[in-house]
């Protein structure tokens, strides 16, 4: 079988239209660069390489995340290492590290945390754009902290500190927040089973938001209050349309709501909150 024999193979399976995926996974499976399958269309498959190349595309079929079978996912400026331990960061999780290092500029060392940091993207994208701040990231996942601090070992971050625990709880005492970010599960349990199978191969843990998808907001509000410094901020993401029922739930506290910010897809994305002495 050669490079070429097998990715028309992988086209046929996949049907049309993913043949840039169909090569990933066929130059991933063979260890080689992605550029070698079309400059050696003739170049034979080791055996080993085909039997993988055709289980992966079997997984991909059934709904694997593309990332899950690469083992990476681009974010920011970074490459990061994922599996199915951790969700597999979005690009509109980037409005959201835009949204803070905005409203981070000219603070000369701020304390952010990165609550439920999965992979550790939004944590890691901010250790590297922020050298000086100091970023703690949380989760409750063992499982997820693990790859986190495998790709902050990778970026080279040393103003990562990571902690495993429910939410702002995970944080020592004496840790007070400029900011508190995070991009929690927001998917109502009801429309978990309705999620496309892609989403679904995804920890559920980073998926499930509660009955109505809010729980998370709420609990960050609740608990944010004595962690954030007055005057600090909340920077969360949002699912789509969520934004009225999340600026509804800081009514009556001390957070008071900034304007909110829309991903490049014109979503209303990211809500902003500042917190009021
Ligand atoms: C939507 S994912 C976000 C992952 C990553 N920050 C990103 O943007 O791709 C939510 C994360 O919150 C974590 N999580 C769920 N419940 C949690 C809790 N009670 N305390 C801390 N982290 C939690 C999950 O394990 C998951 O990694």
């Amino acid at each position: 079988m050669t490079a070429r024999e097998a990715l028309l193979f992988g086209g046929r399976l996949l049907g049309g239209g993913r043949g840039r995926e169909v090569a990933l996974i066929l130059a991933g499976a063979c260890a080689w660069p992605v550029e070698r399958l079309f400059l050696e269309p003739s170049r034979p498959l080791e055996p080993v390489a085909w039997e993988r190349y055709r289980d992966n595309l079997k997984k991909r079929f059934a709904g694997v995340p593309l990332q899950y079978l690469l083992g990476e996912a681009g974010f920011w400026s970074l490459s990061l290492r994922v599996d199915p331990r951790v969700l597999v960061p979005r690009p509109e999780t980037e409005t959201l590290v835009e949204t803070v290092l905005e409203l981070a500029d000219g603070l000369e060392r701020p304390r952010i945390a990165d609550v439920g940091t999965g992979s550790g993207c939004i944590g890691l994208a901010l250790a590297v754009e922020l050298p000086h701040a100091r970023i703690h990231a949380t989760d409750v996942s063992a499982d997820a902290l693990a790859v986190a601090r495998e790709n902050a070992a990778a970026c080279g971050a040393t103003n990562v500190f990571f902690h495993r625990g429910d939410l702002l709880a995970a944080l020592p005492d004496e840790i007070k927040l400029n900011f508190l970010v995070s991009n929690p599960p927001y998917v109502a349990t009801g429309d978990l089973p309705g999620l496309p199978p892609e989403v679904r191969a995804e920890p559920r843990l980073a998926l499930d938001g509660g009955g109505d998808g809010l729980y998370f907001y709420r609990r960050l509000l609740a608990d944010g209050v004595d962690r954030v410094r007055p005057g600090g901020l909340a920077v969360l993401e949002l699912g789509f349309g969520q934004g009225p029922a999340v600026r509804e739930l800081a009514r009556g506290t001390p957070w008071r709501p900034l304007p909110f910010r829309d991903d490049l897809a014109g979503i209303e994305r990211v809500a902003v909150f500042r917190r009021e002495p």
